[in-house]
């Protein structure tokens, strides 16, 4: 089927999803920020057909022998009903979202209709699992070992599990969102801080307890783990770059800290949990990152990069961050987008036809790189709609406030009269 005729059959089962879906579930909803309402109907002039037919998704591609891009072209069937049905054929389609967002019936269906992955926002991280009263009651039996407790995940799990969807944990070090008291010598905000021999330990038990409590419980549930978060960033960092500011961890452990993270991780993962270093303005740093991260590749502790990407409509998707992209990708990395948002400074026309063009062209990158035979596993989108998102100023998202998906929904699944220039 042409991908034009594609894309138009996916906007009309889209459009009775949406509007259905609308009519039953939104009726009392707040109303929309935007002043325009979206447009739901393309009239599009059809593009020229695509020629390739994509390659079979089943056999992992090769990494390091890129072939000749050509136009790409998702295989789409009839019945399609959103962006993960329409990348399939490429790489799953994953939506970060919190515990209440999880939990909120309006939300339910979108989720289902567009998304295979999740990531828990907040829920996964140390201060949402580390357990300060059971760690210091524990003491000295604790003092190696502090406590965890796995309560505040069990819903997004729950619905990853009933949905058959896969889950993505992040993240096991990073020098935000861990609390201070994990560091110190008592487990309390006030105390001395412990040693590197005895940090080394207390990150080894976290990693292994944080891993094996998911691969004992929902074994092949977590695809990948962001085992360390934004450790590069000069600005904040030591003379190399690793972070030191409010860093608790390059306090404590010092500036191998990262790399440590990754050599327990290894020890204890299984094959099916993929190793990320995640990270933000890597279209500025990805020089710096991969060489930071050459000793972990080199042993086979590192499996792939995660470019957190909250971009903006200044930032050009076809140039450094592509060329980071590219960059990770021909060092031999496993790359996964993994809290895309692009957000704009004020709400006009202009400026959501331009955000639906840069989604349109990072997706396009996206395809034409895994047609080159290049390993990019993973979409994220960081929430689902703007009124959810950290940057809710910023109307960032795929859909709007109301649950309307913007032009930039229809630049994301390519549509043809969006342009494929930035
Ligand atoms: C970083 C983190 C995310 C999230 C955002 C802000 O990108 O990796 O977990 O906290 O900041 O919301």
């Amino acid at each position: 089927m042409r991908t034009e005729n594609k894309f138009l059959t996916i906007l009309a089962v889209l459009s009775l999803t949406v509007s259905s879906f609308g009519a039953c579930s939104f009726t009392t909803s707040s109303k929309p920020v935007e002043s325009t309402p979206t447009p739901r109907i393309i009239t599009a002039t059809p593009t020229p057909k695509p020629t390739k037919t994509p390659t079979p998704t089943n056999t992992p591609k090769p990494t390091n022998t890129p072939k000749p891009t050509s136009t790409p072209t998702p295989e789409v069937k009839m019945d399609v009903s959103g962006l993960a049905e329409y990348y399939k054929d490429y790489f799953p389609i994953g939506v970060a979202a919190s515990a209440s967002t999880i939990s909120a019936v309006r939300y339910k269906q979108l989720i289902l209709d567009n998304f295979t992955q999740i990531t828990p926002e907040n829920e996964t991280k140390p201060d949402a699992i580390l357990s300060a009263d059971a760690s210091r009651n524990g003491l000295p039996g604790t003092y190696t070992h502090a406590a965890v407790n796995f309560d505040r995940c069990k819903n997004a799990v729950k619905f990853c599990v009933d949905n058959g969807m896969q889950m993505r944990l992040h993240t096991l070090v990073w020098h935000s969102q861990t609390p201070y008291w994990f560091f110190t010598e008592d487990y309390t905000r006030n105390g001395k801080l412990v040693s590197r021999e005895v940090m080394l330990q207390r990150m080894e038990n976290y990693i292994k307890d944080v891993i094996e409590y998911f691969d004992t419980n929902y074994p092949g549930l977590i695809y990948a783990i962001d085992v360390c978060n934004e450790a590069f960033d000069s600005g904040n960092g030591d003379e190399n770059g690793i972070r030191k500011v409010d860093n608790q961890w390059y306090e404590t452990v010092g500036p191998d800290y990262y790399y440590q993270a990754f050599v327990f991780a290894r020890k204890y993962a299984p094959d099916y949990m993929k190793l990320f270093y995640n990270d933000y303005g890597c279209s500025g740093k990805y020089t710096q990152m991969i060489k930071h991260l050459a000793q972990a590749k080199e042993e086979g502790l590192i499996d792939g990069i995660g470019m957190q990407s909250h971009l903006s409509l200044s930032d050009r998707v076809s140039g450094s961050y592509y060329l980071a992209m590219k960059a990770f990708l021909e060092a031999g990395y496993e790359l996964q987008v993994t809290e895309l948002d692009i957000g704009m400074d004020s709400l006009t026309d202009n400026n959501l036809a331009l955000q639906a063009r840069k989604y349109k062209v990072l997706f396009n990158n996206l395809l034409k790189l895994k047609d080159g035979g290049y390993n990019v596993s993973s979409v994220t989108l960081w929430g689902i709609s703007d009124n959810l998102s950290w940057r809710s100023g910023k109307y960032p998202l795929l859909f709007d406030r109301s649950l309307n998906p913007k032009k930039a929904y229809y630049g994301a699944l390519q549509d043809p009269s969006i342009p494929t220039i930035e």
